[in-house]
Formats: structure tokens, sequence, C-alpha cells
């Protein structure tokens, strides 16, 4: 028996990293698996290799997210859950950011989760209205809209965004849906190939982890199929951080990380 058996759930950015290691865990839990990215390809093979949909899109685009979303609940039959994945990156100095680039990582980190949100939503009210089921979302925050990096400031902002998003979701959608979030500390994946091979940001990591390294996607990813299973029927509105501990005060007076860009040599 497998912690989501029967669900049907929404992963969006699961064509890469931790999206695509949800859409196997999920599977592997026994939900069916719908893959939304704006990388069609690698949306499709991930889809593919677990049994499931792929629906090409961006997350950035409110309208359009309304119309695959809608696609994807007619075809999995119904929706249990969304895994709002789908974020994009950057960094450099805050006077560094061009306008162009603050829309991008706002459109998609922040806009994105809101424009799931917003249409997966009344899919599980409707679904709780009338077989009291209750569906489960989970957004993608990360330890930066917690306590800000250096190099990020549209990123940090827009990830404390998701938080609160996340938490406004918890609010107004009980007990129609559970919302909540998680907040990754550093996990390799190809977002992050840069720092998880970079001789001086990839020990700084390390060290400034109480785990001691880098997490993995599928440590994510389990925590993504944690919340939306029955063994967090009673959780909503929670920001879990999963993170090797990096965000414990301890490692906030590690100077290695404060210095971190300036060691990058940005
Ligand atoms: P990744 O780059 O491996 O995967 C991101 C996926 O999102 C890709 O498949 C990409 O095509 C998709 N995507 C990007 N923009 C999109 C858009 N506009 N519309 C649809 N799909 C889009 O990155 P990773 O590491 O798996 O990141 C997943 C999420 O986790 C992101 O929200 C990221 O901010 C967050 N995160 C990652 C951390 C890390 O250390 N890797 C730490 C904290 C948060």
């Amino acid at each position: 028996m497998g912690l989501l058996d029967g669900h049907r759930s929404i992963i969006t950015g699961g064509a890469s990293g931790i999206g695509a290691a949800a859409a196997r865990r999920f599977a592997a839990q026994g939900a069916t698996v719908a893959v939304l990215d704006r990388n069609a390809d690698g949306a499709a093979a991930v889809a593919a290799e677990v049994g499931g949909i792929s629906i090409p899109v961006d997350v950035a685009d409110v309208e359009a997210v309304e119309v695959a979303v809608r696609e994807a609940a007619e075809q999995l039959g119904g929706l249990d859950d969304l895994f709002a994945n789908a974020g994009v990156g950057n960094l450099k100095r805050l006077d560094a950011y061009r306008e162009k680039e603050w829309d991008l990582l706002v459109d998609v980190n922040l806009k994105g989760t809101f424009a799931c949100i917003r249409a997966a939503a009344p899919i599980m009210q409707a679904a709780h209205a009338a077989t009291g089921r209750t569906g489960s979302i989970v957004t993608m925050a990360s330890v930066s809209g917690v306590r800000p990096t250096r190099g990020e400031a549209p990123y940090s902002a827009a990830k404390a965004g998701v938080i609160a998003l996340t938490r406004s979701a918890a609010l107004e959608y009980g007990p129609a849906l559970r919302a909540n979030c998680v907040s990754p500390g550093f996990i390799h994946t190809p977002l992050t190939d840069f720092g998880a091979t970079h001789e001086v940001y990839r020990p700084a990591v390390d060290a400034g982890t109480p785990l001691g390294r880098a997490g993995q996607a599928e440590e994510v990813a389990d925590v993504a199929v944690f919340l939306c299973s029955a063994l967090a029927s009673y959780v909503t509105g929670i920001n879990l951080v999963v993170d090797g501990g990096s965000l414990l005060p301890s490692q906030q007076s590690d100077p290695m990380l404060h210095d971190l860009l300036s060691m990058m040599g940005d």
C-alpha cells in the first residue's frame, strides 16, 4: 500500500530536479501524476517514465495555467494534490539586477505559484463539497525566503512571498484543502550544478550544514509526499524547512556563507 494510493497529483516543474524526483516518488506511492513544465520534452519523458501525463505550460502565464490545470484534472479524473514546485534562480548583487531579471524571478516563483493555487483550489473545493475529500497544495519556497542570502534579493523576496501566499491559501481555502510550503536548503539539482562542484562554495555549504552535505532532490520530494499524504491530515499553513539544519542560529555567523558572493568573484 502506498501513501498516495488513488491520488491524482499535479507537479509543476516536474521535468527536472526536485520536481522530477517528486513525480517518481508520488508515482511510487500510488499517485497518478500530471507533469506540468515549460520544458515539453522533459515533462513528457518524466511522465512516460512514471505512467503519467504531461502538459507544457509556462507557470508565469496565469491564463495558460488555468487551462493546463483544468485539462490535467480532466485527464486525471480529478485532483487531490498540487505540488507547485516550478522555479528559477539567479545570483548577483541587488543593484546589478535589471528589471527584466526581477520580473522573471518574481513572475515564475511568486506569480506562478499564485496562478497554480488559483487554478487548482476551486477544483479541490468542488470535490470537497461533493465528497468531503480534502485536497493538498504544497508550494516551493526556500531557506532564502526565510533568511536571505547575498546575491538573491529578488529570489528571496519572491520565496518569502510564497510562504505568505501559502499561509493565505491555508486560511482562505480550509477545510477544503490543506496548503503547506517546503523550504529546502542547498539541494543538488541542475539549478545548483554551478555550486555543487565549486571548489570553495561546495565545502562552504557542507561546513555550514549540520548534516555536513548538500541535500538530494528525493529528500525534498519525500517531504512533499508526506505533506500530501494522510500522515499530514492535521497539518496546514506551515513552512517545512528541509535544509540539513543550515538555518540553525550557529550557522548564521559562519563567515564562509556571509562572504559567499565575493568568494565567487561576482
Ligand atoms: P531545476 O532547474 O532542476 O528544475 C526546475 C524546473 O522548473 C525545470 O524543469 C524547469 O523547466 C521548470 N520551470 C522553470 N520555469 C518554469 C516556468 N516558467 N514554467 C514552467 N516550468 C518552469 O531546479 P530545482 O532545483 O529542482 O528547483 C525546483 C524548485 O525548488 C524551484 O522552485 C527552486 O527555487 C526550489 N529550490 C531549489 C533549491 C535547490 O537547492 N535546488 C533550494 C531551495 C528551493
